[in-house]
C-alpha cells in the first residue's frame, strides 16, 4: 500500500489559457481549489509536494513547490521535465483539449464578417505518463463527464492508462467548478469503485488521499 510520508507527488491544477492574441486566449472555468485541495492534504501527510499550477488566484502552502504555467503546453514541459522523479501524479488540471493553431502577434481587429479560428489538439499530460511510468509510479486523473459517467471514466482510465480515475459529477448541484463543494467517485484499475457524498473540496481531498494510501 502506498505510504504518503516523504514520497514525491507532483499535482496538475487549475485551467490552461491557450493564447489567440495578445490579448486574448481560450480558457475554462477551472478555479484549481479541488487540486490545491489535495497538494495541501498531500503536504499535510508528510509529501515532497510540487504544484504545477495554471493561472489562479489562489495560493498555495509554502511548504508545496509551486510552479505556475499558463498553456497546456506549458503545463505539459513543466510536467515531463519532472516526470522520471516522482513517486507519483494526481492531474486534477482542467487542460485545454484544443489550442488556436497560430497566434496571432498583434491584436485581431474586429470585421464586419463571421470569424473562424482553426484549433489543434494540445498534448495530453495524463496519456503521455501513462504511456512512460513505470511500474513504480502511480498516476491518478479526473474525468468530467455529462453523460454515461461511469462508463467513460472507466474507459479513461484504462485508454490513458492510469491506476485511479476520479470522476466528477456535473449532475449535481453544488459540484465542480467554482464550488467549494464537489461530489465524486473514486475508480481504481481493478475496478473497484467508491462513491462519496457531496462534500467540501477540503473533505473531498482527504478521501483522495486515503483511497491512494488504501490503493494496492
Ligand atoms: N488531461 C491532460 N492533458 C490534456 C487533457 C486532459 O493531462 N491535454 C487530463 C486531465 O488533467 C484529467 C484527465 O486528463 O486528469 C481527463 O481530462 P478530460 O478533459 O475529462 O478528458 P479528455 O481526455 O479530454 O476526454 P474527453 O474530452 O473526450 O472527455
Amino acid at each position: 500500500m502506498p505510504e504518503i510520508s516523504g514520497k514525491k507527488v507532483l499535482v496538475t491544477a487549475g485551467p490552461t489559457y491557450e493564447p489567440i492574441d495578445p490579448v486574448r486566449f481560450i480558457g475554462n472555468h477551472s478555479s484549481g481549489k479541488m487540486g490545491i485541495a489535495i497538494a495541501e492534504e498531500l503536504s499535510r501527510e508528510g509529501a515532497k509536494v510540487t504544484l504545477v499550477c495554471g493561472p489562479t488566484t489562489l495560493t498555495s502552502s509554502a511548504s508545496i513547490k509551486r510552479i505556475d504555467v499558463r498553456s497546456a503546453q506549458d503545463m505539459f514541459d513543466a510536467v515531463m521535465k519532472l516526470s522520471d522523479d516522482q513517486d507519483m501524479f494526481i492531474l486534477s488540471a482542467a487542460v485545454a483539449d484544443y489550442r488556436p493553431k497560430t497566434v496571432a502577434e498583434e491584436k485581431i481587429k474586429k470585421k464586419d464578417a463571421a470569424m473562424t479560428i482553426e484549433l489543434e489538439p494540445t498534448p495530453d499530460i495524463l496519456a503521455n505518463l501513462g504511456k512512460r511510468k513505470t511500474s513504480e509510479q502511480l498516476l491518478v486523473g479526473f474525468a468530467l463527464e455529462t453523460e454515461n459517467e461511469l462508463d467513460n471514466a472507466k474507459q479513461k482510465l484504462e485508454k490513458k492508462n492510469c491506476d485511479m480515475i476520479i470522476l466528477n459529477s456535473l449532475n449535481h448541484a453544488g459540484a465542480g467548478f467554482g464550488h467549494d463543494t464537489n461530489q465524486v467517485t473514486i475508480i481504481d484499475r481493478h475496478h473497484n469503485m467508491n462513491t462519496f457524498e457531496l462534500k467540501s473540496k477540503t473533505e473531498v481531498a482527504k478521501d483522495v488521499v486515503t483511497a491512494i494510501k488504501r490503493y494496492q
